[in-house]
């Protein structure tokens, strides 16, 4: 009988994210809390010989299926770091959107890394899924384990999952692809640059909604005004959302250039997301709860 494993590839958000600095290297030193949602792409392994890509969904045709895609990129990185590593037929179903700053791509390639972790009994916590997320990409150590966390470093530094209490939020995205690259770009930091005075985000294990609500008004997404200049329908995203009936915060996450809003209730979220799309019925929008 031919084995299937499934392995869901959950949107991540930005919450905050703060600039720190730019490090010799030219990575960016961030400080970031970040959570998931329920919803994602979905990737599957059939174990066998060989190694191969098929990708279906709506947003197939940006994901692509070459050696680029980062499922292929994370089992690259794992193959090095472990002899004879096991590998097989990979399907990713690509429902989120491309290049959108909520980690479709980073989530997709930890997937694949807990999906080879389980057909070659390689343990959830061996520091060898973690260093082949790393040298993947600076999203992917933080979706190995997809729960709400603080991410620091160029995004290699991971805090323990964080306990917070569920928020409900819908995520669009106008359908505008943004590079992280380019918006790193545009801060236009120099090498070895620390920016003085960025307050670290603080958070901690079991704020209460309130609590966690002030601290997210406090603190803010520092790629979002450049991310801006690239994309100038992202402020009409984020006006939109504020403009909607019981919104309490929105905010671009990641390099954009999806906005997330956040709501006291999954009903006024899903109000919310039923308006926008009435109104923007080409934009990808979504109810989620982040956690
Ligand atoms: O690591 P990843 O390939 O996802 O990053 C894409 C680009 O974003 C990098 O090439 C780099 O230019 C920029 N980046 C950065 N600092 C980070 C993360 C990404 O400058 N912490």
């Amino acid at each position: 009988m031919m084995t299937v494993l499934t392995e869901r590839a959950p949107a991540k958000v930005n919450l905050t994210l703060r600039v720190i600095g730019r490090r010799a290297d030219g990575y960016h030193e961030l400080d970031s809390l970040v959570a998931f949602t329920g919803t994602g792409d979905w990737l599957r392994l059939i174990p066998g010989a060989g190694l191969s890509l098929v990708v279906d969904g709506p947003t197939a045709p940006q994901a692509g299926d070459g050696e680029d895609n980062l499922v292929l990129r994370a089992t690259r990185a794992l193959q090095a770091r472990h002899h004879g590593l096991k590998t097989g037929a990979f399907q990713l179903t690509k429902l989120l959107p491309v290049a959108a700053g909520i980690g479709g791509g980073s989530s997709d390639a930890a997937a694949a890394l807990r999906l080879l972790a389980r057909v070659n009994g390689i343990a959830p916590d061996n520091p060898v899924l973690q260093d082949a997320a790393r040298a993947t990409g600076s999203d992917v150590p933080v979706c190995l384990h997809p729960r709400a966390r603080r991410m620091s470093g160029a995004g290699e530094r991971i805090g323990p999952a964080l306990d917070l209490p569920p928020l409900f939020a819908v995520l669009i995205n106008p359908r505008v692809a943004v590079s992280t690259a380019d918006i790193f770009k545009t801060l236009a930091l120099p090498k070895g640059e620390t920016i003085s005075g960025v307050a670290h985000t603080p958070v901690r294990a079991g704020l209460s909604r309130g609590e966690l609500a002030s601290l997210l008004a406090d603190t803010g997404n520092d790629l979002e005004d450049p991310a801006l200049r690239h994309a100038p329908i992202i402020a009409e995203v984020l006006s939109l959302l504020r403009a909607a009936a019981c919104c309490r915060l929105a905010r671009m996450s990641g390099s954009g250039a999806t906005v997330f809003g956040l709501f006291d209730s999954r009903e006024d979220a899903s109000r919310a997301a039923r308006m926008m799309h009435h109104h923007r019925p080409a934009w990808w929008i979504k109810p989620v709860v982040l956690r």
